[in-house]
């Protein structure tokens, strides 16, 4: 049976694709539109101007109606939908806040102080400005020169602490180093023996550990990008159309998904990347529509290295929770991540000011037969480098 979606992901930055559609009319579980992205920023900053506080957007997504208020308008679409809300996570000031917004309202009509001790997802934006300062700290500048590599070769990401039982009143990250000089595959030259931590609060560097200097591994053997290797291979798929005539076996209504006897809805979000909801089956027999699944998604993918050494021991990857699997998912290329008949969706997130961010043809839709490859490799940090 042919399956008509595909995602892919990478490592612990990932990248997705999915679908797309201009829609006609709203759907409940549509994702927010980028002119809802900027009525929740202007609802919000009218709230807490950015003029008196310290307020950053780490989450902004559509506040999904309660299921009986979704299946009560699917009964009856030519119904008035729910309210539009949305689920809004802040820092304000250096705490955490949920807020809920209604769009038609347009006012904020839930405000919770967070009082637990976890944080909310990360911003890209914060992430940049971590990894840039650890990249302009002088003994960390030095420690570069001295052990004889390139400052303009070393790349930098950011992981979060992990938790350890003890009372956290910082919001901290790690900065960690790799070096390219002769390859993109930057996970294979980490440059170790050095701590950084960044407080991403203050956005200072709280501390600084530099313990030793193992030996740098090679870059020869792991430049594998498809330029470089022998043979050399082309797209994945062919430019033609994969059926005869060319015709897509599916269609879209806004954004809803027709094929053969199924429909879903499909959907994009900051945390959780693509949402497939509303999964039917026309049962030919009985002349009705089957719910089979409401609402899916990957809820979290959680990658404990298990590497006790110092510079590994807490690599406890949450993707979703932590990174966002909307945030980094990256735009699908035609003809390697989705054939010729593929339908292309663009993905919009809030950036940390609240405006929105175009993920352009962050998913696609196509049909497929079984046995195609399922992922391909890309780093966030090299954003250029095509592996
Ligand atoms: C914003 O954060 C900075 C840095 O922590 C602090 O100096 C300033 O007082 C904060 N402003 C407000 C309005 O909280
Ligand atoms: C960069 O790579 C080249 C080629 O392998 C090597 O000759 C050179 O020493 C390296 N430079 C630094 C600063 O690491
Ligand atoms: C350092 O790397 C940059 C960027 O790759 C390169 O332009 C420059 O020549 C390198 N410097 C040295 C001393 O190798």
């Amino acid at each position: 049976m042919a399956s008509p979606l595909k995602i892919t992901l990478f490592f612990c930055i990932f990248a997705i694709f999915l679908v797309s559609p201009i829609t006609s009319k709203t759907h409940p579980l549509d994702s927010l539109t980028p002119s809802e992205f900027l009525l929740v920023r202007a609802i919000v900053t009218q709230s807490y101007p950015t003029s008196h506080h310290n307020l950053t957007f780490q989450y902004v997504g559509l506040e999904e109606p309660e299921k009986p208020l979704v299946k009560s308008w699917l009964s009856k679409p030519s119904s008035k939908p729910p309210p539009r809300q949305a689920l809004v996570v802040i820092r304000l000031n250096h705490q955490t806040r949920e807020l809920i917004v209604d769009l038609s309202k347009r006012s904020i009509v839930s405000d919770r102080l967070y009082g637990g001790s976890g944080y909310p997802l990360l911003t890209i934006e914060e992430q940049e400005a971590a990894a840039n300062l650890a990249l302009k700290h002088e003994p960390f500048l030095e420690s570069i020169k001295r052990r004889g590599l390139n400052i303009s070769e070393v790349v930098c990401s950011t992981q979060t602490i992990g938790w350890y039982g003890e009372l956290k009143t910082k919001r901290e990250l790690k900065v960690t180093y790799y070096y390219l000089n002769g390859t993109i595959n930057m996970y294979l030259r980490p440059i170790q023996g050095i701590t950084i931590v960044a407080d991403i609060e203050e956005m200072k560097i709280s501390e600084y550990t530099e313990r030793d200097v193992p030996p740098l591994p090679k870059a020869a053997g792991t430049d594998y990008r498809a330029s470089t290797i022998t043979p050399p291979f082309g797209p994945r798929f062919n430019a033609a159309p994969p059926t005869s005539s060319g015709q897509r076996g599916f269609k879209f209504d806004g954004n809803v998904v027709s094929w053969a006897n199924w429909k879903f809805h499909l959907g994009f979000d900051a945390r959780v990347g693509p949402v497939i909801s509303l999964a039917s089956f026309y049962d030919a027999d009985k002349k009705k529509h089957r719910q089979v699944m409401y609402r899916s998604f990957i809820s979290e993918l959680f990658f404990p290295y298990q590497d006790p050494t110092e510079e590994w021991y807490h690599v406890t990857f949450f993707d979703c929770g932590e990174f966002g699997f909307g945030i980094y998912a990256v735009s699908l290329e035609p003809l390697n991540d989705c054939p010729a008949n593929a339908v292309f969706v663009d993905g919009y997130y809030a950036g940390q000011d609240g405006k929105p961010v175009r993920v352009p043809d962050v998913m696609c839709v196509f049909e497929r037969h079984s046995g195609d490859v399922m992922w391909r490799h890309s780093e966030a940090e090299i954003p250029n480098q095509k592996v």
